[in-house]
């Protein structure tokens, strides 16, 4: 049965011509709301390829930033106007420029949790599930590899014959799993398979069954036959496992596990959105059409 509040979102997202999307981090209310829920690669393939008129972007500020620049002509709005990723602030457009000056040969990969502006100086975006794909394609030796210094070194722990700089940008979330969480929950759950964001430290990692964007995560939790699954992500993919795989057990590898900006968006936030209209995300010109090259670019990879 649909409350008031989800029949009124229904109504708005009808009249409005609107799509709601969700990430797998958001409050399950706010997914059940959702008309795709997904990590950031197929949330921006959606952005990208959606007739809707509005997007109602349920997440952080960077992914509705990826979807206004991949749609100028949409309305994307944020539900909640302060709902950011502490990781994309780690990286500035000046900061990297001086980083690309010192080493001219190499291209720079732009993990997406990162600003426009950002991307604009970037030669190609990535998300965590295809990054790998992403770093093999580049001719160049050298790649500059930015925020997140964990999803780069597991990166550079694969790729062969290529030197990856790596910028000292981390997630706060992911950085509270601690090897020793990871120990003691497998010494209580010993069968258990440890699945694994690449967000996380590199000593955690080395512990991980599979690494694996959120999205992967969830399919790869529904294809093994284990029964007791642990969780090395953000608590909110536990709504889709639990809802697809009602007889397996789930654990979540630390109580830090919680990214509170993912958490700020509530259903009466989604309201507000497509009925006032807010937040609108704006990018000036110049800069979308440099950030746009780099997530096309990106999109292209198969
Ligand atoms: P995914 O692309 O795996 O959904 O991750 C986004 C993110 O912010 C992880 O912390
Ligand atoms: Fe940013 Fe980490 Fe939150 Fe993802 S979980 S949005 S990387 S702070």
């Amino acid at each position: 049965m649909l409350n008031s509040l989800s029949e009124e979102i229904l109504r708005l997202k009808k009249e409005r011509n609107a799509i709601i999307l969700a990430h797998n981090y958001q409050i399950p209310e706010v997914q059940d709301a959702a008309d795709i829920v997904g990590d950031s690669y197929s949330l921006s393939r959606h952005a990208a390829e959606t007739d809707s008129e509005v997007i109602v972007f349920c997440g952080v500020h960077f992914m509705a930033e990826s979807a206004k620049i991949l749609s100028p002509d949409k309305t994307v709005l944020l539900p909640v106007r302060d709902a950011g990723c502490p990781m994309a602030d780690m990286v500035t457009a000046s900061g990297l420029r001086k980083m690309k000056a010192r080493h001219p040969d190499a291209a720079v990969v732009c993990y997406v949790n990162s600003s426009a502006e950002v991307k604009a100086e970037s030669d190609i975006c990535c998300t965590s599930s295809n990054a790998l794909k992403v770093v093999e394609s580049l001719e160049n030796k050298q790649v500059i590899f930015i925020p997140d210094k964990n999803l780069g070194s597991y990166i550079a722990s694969k790729v062969r014959g290529k030197e990856i700089i790596l910028w000292e940008g981390f997630c706060i979330t992911h950085k509270r799993v601690k090897v020793e969480e990871v120990q003691k929950i497998r010494q209580l759950h010993p069968d258990a398979k440890i699945l694994m964001h690449p967000e996380c430290e590199p000593e955690v990692l080395k512990l991980a069954d599979f690494i694996g964007s959120t999205s992967e995560i969830i399919r790869y939790a529904g294809e093994i036959p284990e029964k007791n699954i642990i969780i090395g992500t953000e608590e909110g993919v536990l709504h889709l496992l639990k809802k697809r795989n009602p007889d397996k057990n789930f654990y979540l590898l630390s109580t830090g596990l919680i990214c509170a900006n993912m958490k700020k968006t509530r259903l009466e936030d989604v309201h507000n959105a497509l009925l006032h209209m807010q937040h609108q995300i704006h990018v000036d010109e110049a800069v979308r059409i440099k950030a746009m090259k780099a997530l096309e670019r990106m999109l292209e990879i198969k």
